[in-house]
């Protein structure tokens, strides 16, 4: 552990993890810049250091003279930097430029702390950033108002990381309800490109990660850097290239008006922000993402159990009988968690009443849900319970005993979306009342898991009486909530859902266990939106349910050798009426699941490899096992393929001098359309090829047709003396 005097000594400070290096200058008495953010530069001197610092230091620029634009890592418009200042706010007008100056900076060699403050402004700084163990940038700051009398309106607090200028392409993600996750890629040019979420919560269109990357990067191939905010309110990420300075990537919470108004000694902390850099393309980008979500204290070691969810299947239509049934079937399959979601509690028989009521309808369940639950407990399974804490339906008798807990502002209340409203969690009452209802549901019953849903967004979302904003404090007691709960009831899961995969964060994965990634059950959407949430999220965190044959938000019908293909990878669920499901269905249904369980030690815990293939309409993607021993690939046609024979699977991230046992994992009645066009290799007994060959040369693409999804399997042959 270096001592505070070591960092202020060195004052270049090189952190290095995984790979990466982080190189902070804190020569002067400026806030500390960023000389390099990237890949590894070894073990370097302080007189190294101090070259690399000459290196790669701009001079003064002609006509700008003195004026050395900095991008230091919370950028000051009062340095000269011309982009989009970290710090904004103001005192009734003045101190809107706070220049900050060092008081001190401590290092344990993995992370820097550095206060500092602006003794004209009155304001002091708290800025943290260090290196993960798996190589991300972490990063976060603190504002405080120093002033003994005036208060101070924060507007913004960004962080922000530069990025080389070689980086000259971005790639965000955007999306909608059942689309959610879909990227989008555009030059890098001069100008600011600008995400902002306002919904109030991470949102299905969230740039999850903004990359800047070198030209035509893909998931194997180039350097990228990227940029997440773990917030799970309104947020801004931004991307800025100007002709004077170096383009970065910056991010912090989008404050709404006067929300963060600090009074004497009173702090602002915005959320932490991510950084991954990698030389390989955006595989190893979400590798480092995996990493640590995996070595979170929390992640679950314990093999995902595989869900049956009641949804699709009876929607509201709680019955006993038909439930108990359900669970029947779901125990033949192999299920081994049952949820049951929407429609249990009082009033709720359709979606637009009962929100708040969190108490078991008495008239649908007259002996509670002891029945069910011990119905689903005997059969040896887990039982899981849909909640959405956060919402009130103006049709509840919460909502008549309390139409003052409801988020709103300028003298009305909001619009209804799906005839709901946001319960105020920031009013100590409601704050109460809710923790106490799920506590009391969580000690009745014996629930292993709850999925917990939020299906509309916050507009005009004020705190009464004077309607001030409230979504950032309400983002705090939503952690808070989940926090408290979990202290209560070790071992507990909860899933974040919010109307699919509306909030997808790194701040909401620190207290759940899985996402609902889409209310899209159609795999073929889940293609696209499963790989792309695997930017940061691994396999297992995914929740992916085979759904009925024709998807009921797409009516598109599938054979179910694509939805069990497609879902397999992830923490693997159904989602669909079994009682309707013929026998053979069934049967295949069961050798699904029973497949996803011996392979699911792999698939949850190996790393992950997304294929670029030249032709759009193939999409291939596997884990291949840490030690390289093993591994899964799944290669699909998500479009017609142009050409009749669509030339070669090549399979990254195998051990090169290893040889390979490959064969197709059929489990199909029938595999659709393999009986022509099938390469020589696409047989029971498969191949065997070294790695090196299976990565630089490939195998031949059977003939597929859109829609058409097959496995492969990989097994290192045990090597000969
Ligand atoms: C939205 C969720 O995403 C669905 O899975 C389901 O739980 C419904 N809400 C229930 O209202």
């Amino acid at each position: 552990m270096k001592t505070p005097t070591d960092a202020a000594a060195e004052r270049l400070i090189h952190l290095r993890a995984a790979g990466v290096s982080l190189v902070l200058d804190l020569r002067g008495s400026g806030l500390p810049t960023v000389l390099h953010w990237g890949a590894d530069l070894g073990d370097l001197s302080q007189e190294e250091l101090s070259q690399l610092a000459q290196a790669v230091t701009m001079p003064s620029m002609p006509g700008f003279d003195d004026v050395v634009p900095r991008v230091a890592l919370l950028p000051e418009h009062g340095t000269g930097w011309p982009g989009q200042p970290g710090l904004t706010g103001h005192r009734q007008g003045a101190d809107w430029s706070p220049l900050f100056a060092i008081d001190s900076a401590e290092t344990d060699g993995l992370s820097v702390r550095i206060r500092a403050a602006d003794n004209t402004a009155r304001l002091g700084l708290v800025l943290e950033a260090g290196l993960t163990p798996s190589g991300l940038v972490r990063m976060r700051a603190a504002v405080r108002n120093d002033d003994t009398v005036r208060p101070y309106t924060l507007d913004g607090l960004m962080l922000a990381l530069p990025v080389p200028d070689a980086a000259t392409e971005l790639l965000d993600l955007t999306g909608r309800w059942c689309r959610e996750r879909a990227p989008q890629r555009h030059p890098f040019n001069a100008g600011t490109w600008l995400r902002e979420t306002r919904s109030g919560r991470t949102g299905p269109d969230a740039a999850l990660v903004l990359t800047a990357g070198t030209p035509g990067f893909g998931f194997g191939h180039g350097e990228v850097w990227g940029l997440h905010i773990a917030w799970s309110g309104n947020h801004r990420v931004l991307a800025e290239r100007l002709p004077t300075g170096r383009p970065v990537v910056a991010a912090g919470e989008l404050l709404l008006p006067g929300e963060a108004v600090l009074g004497p000694g009173e702090q602002y902390t915005g959320p932490w922000l991510y950084g991954s850099h990698s030389g390989q393309g955006l595989d190893g980008l979400s590798a480092r993402f995996h990493d640590h979500l995996r070595a979170r204290p929390g992640h679950p070691h314990r093999p995902r159990p595989v869900v049956l969810n009641t949804w699709e299947a009876v929607y509201f239509d709680h019955d006993l009988d038909k439930l108990t049934h359900l669970a029947d079937l779901g125990a033949e399959v192999g299920v081994e968690r049952f949820v049951l979601d929407d429609g249990w509690f009082r009033h709720r028989r359709d979606d637009r009443a009962g929100l708040g009521d969190w108490y078991v309808d008495e008239t649908v369940w007259p002996n509670g849900l002891h029945p069910l639950i011990d119905h689903v407990r005997a059969l040896g399974m887990e039982f899981g319970l849909w909640v959405e804490p956060e919402m009130i339906n103006p049709d509840s008798d919460l909502a008549r005993a309390h139409p003052e807990w409801i988020l709103a502002t300028g003298g009305r209340t909001p619009a209804d979306r799906r005839s709901q409203q946001v319960l105020d969690l920031t009013h100590p009452e409601a704050y109460a009342y809710i923790l106490g209802r799920l506590d009391a549901l969580l000690a009745e019953y014996d629930i292993a898991y709850l999925k917990w849903d939020h299906n509309r967004e916050l507009v005009d979302a004020g705190h009464s009486p004077d309607g001030e904003p409230a979504v950032h404090r309400q983002t705090l007691a939503v952690y808070a909530l989940l926090d408290e709960l979990r202290a209560r009831h070790p071992g507990l899961e909860i899933e974040s859902c919010a109307s699919g995969g509306g909030r997808v964060d790194l701040a909401i994965l620190e207290r759940t266990d899985r996402v609902w990634a889409s209310d899209c059950n159609d795999a073929l959407e889940r293609q696209s939106i499963n790989r792309w949430t695997g930017l940061i999220l691994p396999p297992e965190l995914v929740g992916s349910h085979i759904g009925a044959a024709r998807s009921h938000t797409t009516s598109r019908t599938h054979d179910l050798a694509f939805r069990a293909g497609t879902a397999l990878f992830g923490h693997l669920g159904i989602e669909w009426d079994l009682t309707r499901a013929s026998e053979s269905e069934r049967a295949e249904l069961t050798r699904w699941v029973s497949l996803h369980k011996q392979l699911r030690g792999l698939l949850h815990t190996g790393r992950v490899v997304r294929v670029d293939h030249p032709d759009p309409a193939l999409w291939a993607h596997g884990v291949v096992s840490h030690d390289l021993t093993e591994a899964v690939f799944a290669l699909t046609a998500v479009a017609t393929p142009v050409a009749a024979h669509p030339g070669t699977l090549r399979l990254r991230g195998l051990d090169p001098d290893a040889t390979y046992h490959l064969r197709p994992l059929s489990l199909a009645d029938r595999a659709p359309g393999m009986e022509r066009g099938t390469p020589a290799w696409c047989t029971k007994s498969g191949i065997s090829l070294p790695g090196s060959v299976l990565e630089r040369v490939g195998i031949q693409i059977p003939t597929l047709h859109p829609e058409q999804l097959i496995l492969l399997h990989l097994t290192s042959c045990p090597s000969t003396p």
